[in-house]
């Protein structure tokens, strides 16, 4: 197997990312966690930009010892200078030299002839070979470039000293067998690059920066410039989290390995996404939050037998939390059963398909099933009352300026009865609307409600107590609907007052 060398520049064109600015502290602990990561080269910054960048790469280079660092510079000798300057206190300093080869960015942007694009670069490498035996070269938008004059350039880098020749994509342009045969080209018209290890460095435009870098790898390319989460210029660098979790779940067919500590790939991330704002979608590869997660009945029963069935790679492997199963209203019976018996409840059969169709109506209207959730579908099952009045329907009108009216539809002993009834206020309504129905005369003496689990579709759970002639009794429902919730434990007391007559009566 052969070693793919890591060149994280997510806090340089990472940090160039629109409306991101890491001050130095925070470059710091960035770069303490990439060490961690163990990413081979940390591309610490561009010190001629800002104060702030140079002061990064001369904190980061004093603190990181074991591993290179390197700091970027155009092909002006003030640049490099500074460059050098900021990396004095490095152990393993890189410069990381650039100038543009497309005919596009020469004429338009630079207005300079090919020559002087190569006098530039030349003089750019050897100034930095002044200050370092590490020195990179990158033809910006090589992608575009003329290939013929894209080779002159790197001969010209290469005479100068340069050990890197990277080949940026540097807007997203290519498409994969375009670059990989750009690489080849390369490999096999430059002369000197026998002992040059070609660098990568996509940009995502086009969402095909990881595909081209693992492309080029196959084509010869030995190290990829990544970005942690993706982020970088407009669409952002090639992933790191993605280059490395390709290289080490299909190593045997791509033959390579990387030396990344992948157990800290989830915390670099979410480093990463504390620090810069950039938040990560839920379906972002490898790190985002459902990557794990399975909620599709039949992915779930087959992870139950065996996690090969739907998962590629293990949480744990990149420092993830467990692969969870998540319940809503896509899960399974057993899904739901696992659940509930990891929760130490063990329901009989009546009881556990009473509890999963309760659990599939709450799914239904919630998204999402919490295990407090869980615990209070289960706790409402095995209480074991008889019914002899079951809600059937409840409808209110309810508002500032009116009084409230509740109609509600029960079974009463299986016949279906209805009534409707004002109040002050919907529960109050609802209850009078029972009674109508019931004919019992029943006090409430307490009324109590709670959220039992979180955010604004939490299940509210309602415990009454009330007084038929000298009974005292209890009741409660849950719901995420407070009514219901209400006008449930209304009738689980009226329940019980009909199970202590009927036993009264025996
Ligand atoms: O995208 C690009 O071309 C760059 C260079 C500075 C390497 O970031
Ligand atoms: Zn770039």
């Amino acid at each position: 197997m052969e070693k793919i060398y890591i060149f994280d520049t997510t806090l340089r064109d990472g940090e160039q990312a629109p409306g991101i600015h890491l001050n130095v502290r925070q470059k710091l602990q960035l770069a303490e966690q990439l060490d961690r990561l163990n990413v081979d080269i940390i591309e610490a910054g561009f010190p001629i930009s800002s104060k702030s960048d140079f002061n990064s790469v001369v904190e980061i280079s004093k603190t990181i010892k074991n591993k290179r660092i390197a700091a970027l510079a155009r092909a002006v000798p003030k640049d490099i200078d500074t460059a050098g300057e900021a990396l004095k206190f490095a152990k393993y300093p890189v410069i990381h030299t650039f100038i543009s080869s497309s005919d596009i960015h020469l004429e338009y942007q630079f207005k300079k002839t090919r020559q002087e694009a190569l006098d530039l670069a030349e003089t750019a490498v050897k100034l930095a070979r002044k200050y370092t035996d590490n020195v990179e070269f990158s033809a910006m938008d090589a992608t575009r470039s003329d290939r013929d004059f894209l080779c002159r350039m790197y001969e010209v880098a290469i005479k100068a000293g340069a050990k890197v020749l990277n080949v940026p994509d540097t807007v997203g342009y290519a498409l994969p067998e375009e670059y990989a045969s750009l690489i080849d080209y390369l490999i096999q018209n430059i002369k000197g690059i026998e002992d040059i290890i070609i660098s990568v460095h996509c940009h995502n435009d086009l969402g095909l920066a990881v595909a081209n870098s693992i492309l080029a790898i196959q084509h010869g390319a030995r190290q990829i410039e990544v970005a942690v989460n993706g982020i970088g210029e407009r669409a952002g660098n090639a992933a790191l989290e993605e280059i490395a979790m390709i290289i080490d779940t299909r190593k045997k067919d791509l033959n390579f390995y990387t030396d990344l500590n992948l157990k800290e790939i989830m915390r670099t991330s979410t480093l990463v996404r504390h620090l810069t704002g950039y938040s990560v979608a839920p379906n972002k590869p490898i790190v985002g939050k459902n990557v794990f997660t399975h909620e599709a009945g039949i992915h779930q029963d087959g992870m139950l037998k065996h996690p090969s069935t739907y998962e590629i790679m293990k949480p744990e492997d990149i420092g993830s939390q467990p692969t969870r199963l998540l319940l809503g209203k896509h899960s399974g019976r057993h899904a739901f059963i696992k659940r509930i018996n990891e929760l130490g409840f063990s329901l009989k059969e009546n009881e556990v398909e009473k509890a999963f169709l309760k659990f599939k109506e709450l799914a239904e209207r919630k998204g999402e099933i919490s295990d407090a959730d869980l615990k209070a579908i289960v706790n409402e099952e095995i209480r074991e009352i008889e019914e002899f009045f079951r809600l059937k329907y409840y409808q209110v009108i309810n508002g500032s300026s009116i009084k409230s009216t509740a109609t509600v539809g029960l079974e009463v002993n299986g016949n279906f009865m209805e009534s409707a009834a004002y109040g002050d206020g919907p529960v109050d309504a609802s209850f009078k609307a029972i009674d109508n129905i019931t004919s019992m005369k029943v006090e409430l003496l307490d009324y109590n409600i709670e959220a039992v689990t979180s955010g604004k579709d939490a299940i509210g759970s309602v415990k009454i107590t009330v007084k038929y002639k000298d009974l005292e009794v209890m009741g409660s429902a849950i719901s995420t609907d407070v009514i219901e919730a209400s006008i449930k434990s209304y009738i689980d007391a009226l329940n019980r007052i009909m199970i202590y007559k009927a036993n009264q009566n025996t």
